[in-house]
């Protein structure tokens, strides 16, 4: 699975974003989700294709990452990955999902609007989700004022 995240990753050279691409996936991190369960795989053809990671932040269901292999890009797995991520939210009584991204990257928030999803402002981001902000922005290459939050609330429809 780090390997795909990479993978999936180097798609931020074509726009100028290599500390992003080169950004070193927290194999603890991926474990300790895994065995809490907060971890879903779309395989095609016995291969991992493409996964998501879950969490609980503010009491909402959180998208902590989502990667799907270059190789099966644009083919809806992403999508299907996400829509998962949110029934299991609905199914343990969370109002909301909501997740982090950069603005302007074109398959982060326009790809997110698409799904439903809206920027949160200001006060509007609970204490949680703008701490995992805060912890992002400290990362290489990231350039805070590029990121947002997002959320879409059980019933919004994509
Ligand atoms: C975001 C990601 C998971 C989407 O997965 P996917 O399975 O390719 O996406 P879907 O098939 O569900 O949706 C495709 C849509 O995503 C957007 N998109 C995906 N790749 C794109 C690209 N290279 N350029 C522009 N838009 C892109 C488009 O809106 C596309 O719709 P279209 O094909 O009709 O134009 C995948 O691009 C990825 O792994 N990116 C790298 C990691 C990442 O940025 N994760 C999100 C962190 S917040």
């Amino acid at each position: 699975m780090a390997l795909l995240e990479v993978q999936a990753g180097e798609r931020f050279h074509s726009v100028g974003m290599s500390d992003v691409a080169d950004h070193v996936p927290d194999q603890q991190a991926l474990s300790r989700s895994q065995r809490q369960g907060l971890i879903w795989v779309a395989e095609e053809d016995g291969k991992i294709a493409g996964y998501i990671v879950a969490r609980v932040l503010d009491g909402n269901a959180h998208i902590e990452q989502v990667s799907v292999a270059p190789t099966h890009a644009r083919r809806g797995i992403g999508r299907r990955l996400i829509s998962h991520l949110e029934m299991w939210g609905r199914h343990n009584d969370r109002p909301a999902t909501t997740l982090t991204t950069f603005r302007d990257v074109p398959w982060n928030g326009p790809y997110y609007r698409k799904l439903g999803y809206r920027e949160l402002h200001g006060a509007e981001i609970g204490r949680e989700l703008a701490a995992a902000m805060q912890h992002e922005a400290s990362l290489p290459g990231i350039d805070a004022s590029r990121r947002c939050a997002m959320i879409k609330y059980n019933g919004d429809v994509s």
